[in-house]
């Protein structure tokens, strides 16, 4: 009998068993439930997976074939999401499963991801090495001069195919798409409207209506930067060709705002979330992307940063207007969705970006050079791997005098995040950094939004942000179209209630200041209740106290994941019954910002008992 056998009759209620086997089955089944009732339910994942790899090793075509009929036949999705979401992802995931060691730090993490079972995994100690000590030098204070204004937005996700008219309540991931005749223009009661609608990706009359806000509300901006994600959240159909004509064509209608400088999100490959690390040699590249973007960039960051970015989609630049670099990196090396990260034995380093970071950082510092650093996902999010999250920290702690501040999007929230010299001790004197988290422009999490921030314009400190949204709730917004109004502006918002007052338009909001923010969140429900919110600006808003409350605020306090509170729900839960365990459907976590529709289907179809280990079985005798 195979191991996979083995395992997994101690988590089926199987047929005809061999005697030897039911025992077998039976102390598998109470060690397994034994780790489950002190929560460390690494085993049972570990049989799924024994499943899920028997699966991988008969092919990608296997794999891919085995999951999608599984999907469509257990209505895990529309049948088209079944096949497009395995098909472009299932070979990467059979891939990682080929090469993976059960019991691993990979496998863990592909537990966590995958399944919401397993424990994180301790992060592996590991120092950057850095050329230089930490100087004794801190941020520098304001210059006092007339301060410079940068705006920042973020998650546009243009849908090209979004039809004004088109049924907005379709039963796929995205709709305001014709996918059928019930769903066509005069054929649905839930006829979108011609700007946008919650339950779908942005249609290109908001994106304009964006761009033309931007230059009549901040006509002398200095600089934009744009956070990622361009292309629609339509995964399960995506492909190069359309994803070029996506990003090319937004960054031609972003050529009229001033001095942008863009990362990739995790929408921009195709497969979405894909970005091999360079050491892979795979035979999938996204050279393609890095081609689209350096040409786009081009204008804005000179041709060596659009050579460099070339490499692994990050570049160093020179703005051209004052002594401030900026830094866009490639964070979806430290995502959990992207599938290629799963090597055998993962990267400390994928594609050396780091040590690049590290040298960007110190020729700016001994330049005497301000940095901004910029990308799309937090790296304080337990979206973000904690080994890259922990390694890339080390080194914003380092260069906490040189970056002035860090940009993301990727949550479509709005929302922020403190680095602390140590993290075990979280007071204004310990926090060295703010992560600026820029809410969305595409709907389907609060209405469309940007930011501007007042900065000054000899350190790049951020004195003020100031947010504009457009209300897709107003009575009017279908009719009249979007209509920008300054939403609120964080010194007005919470200057006057951190202690001193911090009121003066000169002041910096310095990680101190957001520091004492959390303070008062936690003391003051009111204004907590108002950042919540805010996060959404002001839609769909639901209650938070308590555990939530705390975990809010314990996220904020975490620009390192292996801080960030998180919690593992379990995505399979199981039952006791006397042949063994019985699993059933737990909570499959889905958010608005993440890619991957093969993970949730994944998760969806191993939660049912037997269903996979009947797949593997028929596959097998194909
Ligand atoms: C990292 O540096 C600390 C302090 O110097 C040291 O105690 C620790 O052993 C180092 N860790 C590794 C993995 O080298
Ligand atoms: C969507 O359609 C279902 C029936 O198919 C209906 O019950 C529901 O209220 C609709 N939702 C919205 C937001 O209109
Ligand atoms: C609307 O539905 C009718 C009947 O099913 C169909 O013939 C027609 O093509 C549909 N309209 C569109 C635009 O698809
Ligand atoms: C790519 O996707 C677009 C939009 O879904 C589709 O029209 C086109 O046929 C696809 N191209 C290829 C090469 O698959
Ligand atoms: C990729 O190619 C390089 C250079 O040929 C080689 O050193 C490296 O071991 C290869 N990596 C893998 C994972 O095969
Ligand atoms: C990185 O991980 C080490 C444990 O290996 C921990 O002591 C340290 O606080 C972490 N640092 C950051 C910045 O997350
Ligand atoms: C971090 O803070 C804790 C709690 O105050 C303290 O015990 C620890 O020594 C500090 N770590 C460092 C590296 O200063
Ligand atoms: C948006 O409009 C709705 C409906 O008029 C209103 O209830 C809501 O308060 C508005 N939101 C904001 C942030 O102004
Ligand atoms: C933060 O709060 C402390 C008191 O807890 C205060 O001494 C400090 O000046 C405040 N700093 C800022 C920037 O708000
Ligand atoms: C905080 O405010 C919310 C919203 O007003 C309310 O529901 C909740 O009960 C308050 N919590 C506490 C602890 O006062």
């Amino acid at each position: 009998m195979k191991v996979w056998n083995a395992v997994y009759t101690g988590l089926a209620i199987a047929g005809s068993l061999s005697c030897a086997a039911a025992v077998e089955k039976k102390d598998l089944a109470s060690e397994i439930w034994a780790d489950i009732e002190s929560a460390t339910t690494c085993a049972a994942c570990d049989a799924v997976l024994e499943i899920l790899k028997g699966l991988a090793d008969l092919g990608d075509a296997a794999f891919v074939d085995t999951i999608t009929e599984i999907c469509i036949l257990a209505k895990a999705e529309d049948s088209d999401v079944c096949t497009g979401a395995v098909g472009l992802e299932g070979p990467i995931i059979a891939q990682s499963l080929r090469e993976m060691t059960i019991s691993s730090h990979t496998s863990q993490l592909f537990c966590i991801t995958f399944l919401g079972l397993c424990p994180y995994p301790d992060v592996t100690p590991y120092n950057v090495t850095f050329p230089s000590p930490k100087p004794s030098t801190t941020r520098p204070a304001v210059s006092g001069q007339s301060p410079i204004q940068v705006v920042h937005f973020s998650d546009i996700h243009v849908d090209p195919f979004y039809e004004t008219g088109s049924n907005y309540n379709c039963t796929k991931p995205i709709c305001c798409r014709p996918y059928t005749p019930d769903d066509a223009p005069g054929n649905t009661s839930y006829p979108a409207g011609p700007y946008g609608n919650t339950k779908c990706d942005a249609p290109l009359s908001l994106e304009e209506s964006m761009y033309a806000a931007i230059k009549s509300i901040a006509p002398n901006a200095a600089l934009t930067i744009f956070t990622g994600d361009i292309v629609d959240r339509g995964v399960w159909e995506v492909n190069e060709t359309q994803n070029l004509k996506d990003i090319n064509d937004a960054y031609s209608r972003m050529s009229g705002l001033t001095q942008v400088y863009s990362t990739a999100g995790n929408h921009e490959a195709s497969p979405v979330n894909a970005f091999p690390p360079t050491a892979l040699n795979s035979s999938v590249s996204d050279q393609w992307l890095y081609n689209a973007l350096s040409s786009n960039w081009e204008t804005s960051i000179g041709s060596s940063a659009a050579q460099e970015e070339l490499n692994f989609g990050a570049y160093s630049t020179k703005f051209p207007g004052g002594n401030l670099r900026v830094i866009s990196l490639n964070t979806n090396l430290y995502y959990k969705e992207n599938f290629w990260l799963y090597e055998k034995t993962m990267e400390t380093d994928p594609s050396g970006q780091l040590a690049w970071l590290v040298n960007e950082l110190q020729s700016a510092e001994d330049n005497g050079e301000r940095v901004y650093i910029i990308g799309h996902m937090p790296m304080g999010l337990s979206d973000a791997f904690r080994d890259g999250s922990n390694y890339s920290d080390q080194i914003v702690n380092r260069y906490s005098a040189t970056i002035a501040a860090l940009f993301f999007g990727h949550t479509h929230q709005d929302q922020f995040q403190i680095a602390y010299s140590n993290y075990t001790d979280q007071t204004y004197q310990n926090a060295v950094e703010v992560t600026y988290i820029g809410p969305a422009m595409t709907p389907s999490s609060g209405p469309a939004a940007f930011r501007v921030y007042t900065v000054d314009p000899v350190t790049f400190g951020v004195l003020d942000i100031t947010t504009y949204i457009a209300n897709i709730s107003s009575p009017d917004y279908q009719t009249d179209g979007p209509v920008w109004e300054e939403y609120y502006s964080a010194k007005a918002a919470y200057g006057p209630l951190v202690d001193p007052p911090l009121t003066d338009p000169a002041a910096e909001l310095t990680p101190a200041f957001w520091h004492n923010v959390t303070t008062v969140f936690e003391s003051n429900n009111d204004t907590f209740q108002q950042y919540y919110a805010r996060k959404s600006r002001g839609w769909n808003v639901g209650s938070c106290d308590g555990t939530c409350q705390t975990s809010e605020i314990c996220q904020l306090r975490a620009a390192a994941a292996e801080y960030n509170c998180a919690v593992i729900k379990p995505g399979i839960s199981f039952r006791k019954r006397d042949e063994g365990l019985e699993r059933s459907l737990g909570h499959v976590e889905e958010n608005v910002c993440e890619g991957s529709r093969a993970r949730p289907i994944i998760a969806r179809l191993a939660a049912r008992d037997g269903l996979l280990e009947d797949a593997l079985r028929k596959a097998r005798r194909k």
